[in-house]
């Protein structure tokens, strides 16, 4: 497949999505939100696909942020729309059954942290920066910011955050609970893949129920989960997974004392 503003690989069943506009520091724009819209679907529509990483050309920036030249003259309905779009995309990564990781390779500023908050978790090079620097714009974040960073680092220090547009390094994040490892630059993706390569050895079918929950987990709306509760949620992802070939099997597998072998079924 190709795409005017990423580049896309399948390696060992790990999609590796760059976003491919270096120059602009890998700025959001309408293109790339097209694209990033469409790699997605085609990494949950993918069986090749079992995990995926999401990281940015060049050696400064992962995203640094929406492209602020595509800001000049939107109307209130056009922002709410833009708004809305970004948030849509962010979500369908969020909720994806198949982890998608970020490898934050520089500045993840504005709409950048904000992909990266997306992602189901976080590695980044030690010369990484984060930030929602909105307010120095006269904005806020709006593809999810204010409700993810909240969830992730807690209510006073995102208010800081987003009250002073403050940038963080990769030391701080990591004490945050923003970024979940650091490594250097040459060993980002790496790492990251190493990890996604673990995963891929556990049952999928339980992976995407994990991923399901925890995500109830923050969300506070029940109108968002039908009235269910993220316990609610666990008890019947608990029960589906008995109903699976892969529970089974690595039940057994371990009561047999051999490694599991899972088929995803
Ligand atoms: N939107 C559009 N273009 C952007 C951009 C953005 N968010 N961030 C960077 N760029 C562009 C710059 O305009 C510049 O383009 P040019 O070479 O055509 O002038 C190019 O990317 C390189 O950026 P530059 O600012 O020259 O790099 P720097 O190393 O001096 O500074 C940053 C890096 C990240 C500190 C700086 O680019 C920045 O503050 N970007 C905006 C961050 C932001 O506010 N994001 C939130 C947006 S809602």
């Amino acid at each position: 497949m190709n795409f005017e503003t990423l580049l896309f690989e399948i390696e060992n069943g790990t999609a590796i999505i760059t976003l491919n506009r270096p120059e602009k520091l890998n700025a959001l724009n309408k293109d790339v939100f097209t694209d990033l819209d469409d790699i997605i679907s085609e990494v949950l529509n993918n069986d090749e696909i079992k995990t995926a990483l999401i990281t940015g050309a060049g050696p400064k920036a992962f995203v640094a942020g929406a492209d602020i030249s595509e800001f000049g003259g939107l109307n209130l309905a056009e922002a709410m729309a833009l708004s809305k779009r970004g948030q849509d995309i962010f979500l369908k990564i969020e909720n994806s059954p198949k982890p998608i990781v970020a490898a934050v390779n520089g500045f993840a500023l504005g709409g950048g942290c904000e992909l990266a908050m997306a992602c189901h978790f976080r590695v980044c090079s030690d010369n990484a920066k984060f930030g929602q620097p909105e307010v120095s714009l006269g904005l806020i974040p709006g593809y999810g910011g204010t409700q993810r960073l909240t969830q992730l680092v807690g209510k006073g220090k995102s208010m800081e955050l987003q009250m002073t547009g403050s940038l963080i390094d990769a030391a701080e994040a990591l004490r945050l609970g923003l970024v979940n490892h650091i490594t250097t630059p040459e060993n980002l993706i790496a790492k990251t893949k190493e990890i996604l390569q673990l995963i891929q050895t556990k049952a999928p079918f339980a992976v995407s129920k994990v991923i399901e929950c925890i995500n109830i987990a923050v969300i506070c709306d029940s109108a968002f989960t039908n009235g269910k509760t993220g316990y609610d949620k666990e008890v019947e992802a608990f029960g589906e997974c008995f109903g699976t070939e892969d529970m089974k099997e690595g039940t057994n597998a371990f009561l047999e004392k051999r490694k599991a072998v899972f088929t995803g079924k």
